[in-house]
């Protein structure tokens, strides 16, 4: 019987991944959703973007937290009222473990709940926080974004933290932006707190450089996304017959990454052929940056007011911690 429940939940995830590519494939101009990068190949190649020097985002955010996880703490419970302390998109955890282990040498009562779209991202941060923090309670939750917003009941008697990292927020047009956060907003009480990690804008080189490493791990990245609807969906993508190209808009802040045709090709996804020409892109992802007016208006547009940015010391990034009106 639950092998049958399992076997329904993974064609019927099956169908959904088949619908959003065939969909995008079928768009003009074609895209395909980020939010499929990250099978096991994809977190790992992930983890090494986050080692790359022209990755400053994760130092940054790092830095942040650890210079600056007193005055967090603060924010987040002034009096030592206990918590729930629910993050979108963890991933493995790398810099909220800093905040994690501080909030329990000072002696917190919370509950950490992890959500993301990997399973195999969960399962690897809840094995590692097993290992490093045993004392931490935790519970992870898979699924979509606004799926598990949906699952979510935040009226609880408890105080509700929302982490929301790595600019993360920057994959989301401006629209789901508002949307995703006014849900949120509708989700907690007034007074619980979102901390919200962006990147800013800056030396449009510098961030151009962050989605285009020398090494060529973030075109890996980008290109394994062909790989796993090939491994996943029956399909015939040449991965070699495609290019990584991201490319910085300063003007709407927007750095986009996709990947170009290299010739005129048919690629076959189930019974479906998609026809692709010579030098046509298929957009895969989005990266906004904001500048700290974007991000106080974005506040104030969802029901929150700002109480701090915190910022690292080049500038680059920062993590605004904001209070539901
Ligand atoms: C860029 S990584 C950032 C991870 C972490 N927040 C950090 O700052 O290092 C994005 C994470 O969000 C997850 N993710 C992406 N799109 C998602 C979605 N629509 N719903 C839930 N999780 C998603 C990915 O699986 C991945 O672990």
């Amino acid at each position: 019987m639950i092998e049958t429940l399992e076997n329904t939940t993974i064609t019927s995830k099956k169908a959904v991944f088949l619908k959003e590519v065939l969909t995008g494939l079928n768009s003009v101009p074609k895209t395909l959703p980020s939010k499929y990068f990250y099978d096991k190949i994809g977190d790992a190649l992930f983890q090494q973007i986050m080692e790359l020097d022209e990755y400053y985002l994760t130092q940054a955010e790092f830095e942040i937290f650890d210079q600056q996880k007193k005055q967090i703490l603060q924010e987040f419970s002034p009096n030592g009222e206990s918590f729930n302390l629910v993050e979108f998109g963890a991933g493995d955890g790398y810099k909220t473990k800093v905040l994690l282990k501080y909030f329990l040498s000072q002696k917190v009562d919370f509950e950490y709940i992890p959500i993301d779209i990997s399973q195999n991202a969960l399962d690897g941060l809840k094995k590692t926080l097993n290992q490093e923090i045993p004392d931490l309670n935790i519970t992870p939750m898979q699924g979509d974004y606004f799926q598990v917003l949906d699952r979510l009941s935040h009226a609880t008697s408890k105080k509700n933290i929302i982490l929301f990292l790595g600019s993360n927020i920057g994959n989301f047009s401006p629209t789901e932006s508002t949307k995703f956060l006014s849900q949120i907003r509708a989700d907690i009480n007034m007074g619980d707190h979102l901390m919200i990690g962006i990147d800013l804008k800056k030396d449009p080189a510098k961030i151009l450089a962050a989605y285009n490493d020398q090494d060529g791990i973030t075109a890996e990245f980008n290109l394994n996304l062909l790989h796993r609807i090939n491994k996943e969906l029956d399909a015939n993508f040449n991965p070699e017959q495609f290019k990584h190209y991201p490319f910085y808009n300063p003007i709407t802040g927007e750095c986009k990454s996709s990947l170009i045709s290299l010739q005129d090709q048919e690629v076959k996804i189930g019974n479906s052929t998609i026809h692709l020409s010579q030098w046509e892109p298929i957009h895969t992802e989005v990266s906004r940056k904001f500048s700290l007016k974007e991000i106080h208006d974005l506040a104030a547009r969802c029901g929150f007011c700002i109480t701090s940015d915190l910022s690292d010391r080049h500038g680059y990034f920062v993590d605004s911690i904001w209070k539901a009106v």
